[in-house]
């Protein structure tokens, strides 16, 4: 029972729409309406400014680094479960949240969460590979793409260290959830209609 209740715990954080909620309180604004349509930090950034797509950013790796800290909870004790389950399911919510009818984001920060949780260094290559990424390509979905395959790479590393399958597993679905997410970005990226960042 105690495992349901955290995995669904889990899905609910993800499920949080951090871009909708932040844009409809603080500036009455529905994203869903504007640039590319898309809840989560980038299309945040775009529509409403740094401030607010920074905090839907930082939020979002939130909600996977606390689905992926659940099991430590004093509550869930008696439960054994991999920290990576409930941040799958963290980015599962995110992507189909049930408090925006199942329609979210595209799995880069919560994923990016998740790995800070179990394996803070990976986060930390991933998150300056984004940065290097970016400056050369200035297309946010891209430099995503290209982290989730930098991101598995080092997984492999990790597992031929350690022996732990788990990581390579999980980034291997993480970077399959972010192609699939961006496949309409992958179309604009073909057709050199993507939208490039001009802060960078
Ligand atoms: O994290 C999402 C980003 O890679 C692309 O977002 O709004 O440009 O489709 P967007």
């Amino acid at each position: 029972m105690e495992l349901i209740i955290l995995l669904l715990l889990a899905y609910l954080i993800g499920s949080i729409p951090s871009a909708l909620w932040v844009g409809k309180l603080f500036y009455k604004t529905d994203i869903r309406q504007h640039g590319s349509g898309n809840l989560g930090g980038t299309n945040t950034f775009r529509v409403l400014g740094k401030t607010a797509g920074l905090t839907v950013t930082i939020l979002d790796i939130l909600k996977g680094t606390a689905a992926a800290l659940l099991p430590l909870l004093p509550i869930f004790d008696s439960v054994s479960v991999h920290p990576l389950i409930p941040g799958l399911l963290a980015v599962v919510g995110h992507m189909y949240p049930v408090f925006a009818h199942f329609k979210g984001g595209k799995a880069v920060a919560t994923s990016g969460g998740v790995l800070l949780a179990y394996e803070w260094p990976v986060f930390i290559i991933v998150l300056a590979t984004f940065f290097i990424a970016l400056k050369v390509t200035k297309m946010v979905s891209l430099s995503s793409m290209i982290v989730s395959v930098v991101g598995f790479v080092y997984s492999i590393y990790f597992y031929l260290r350690t022996g732990d399958i788990y990581l390579m597993v999980m980034i291997g679905l993480f970077g399959a959830f972010i192609f699939y997410r961006h496949r309409e970005n992958i179309g604009r990226i073909k057709a050199g209609t993507e939208p490039k960042v001009k802060w960078l």
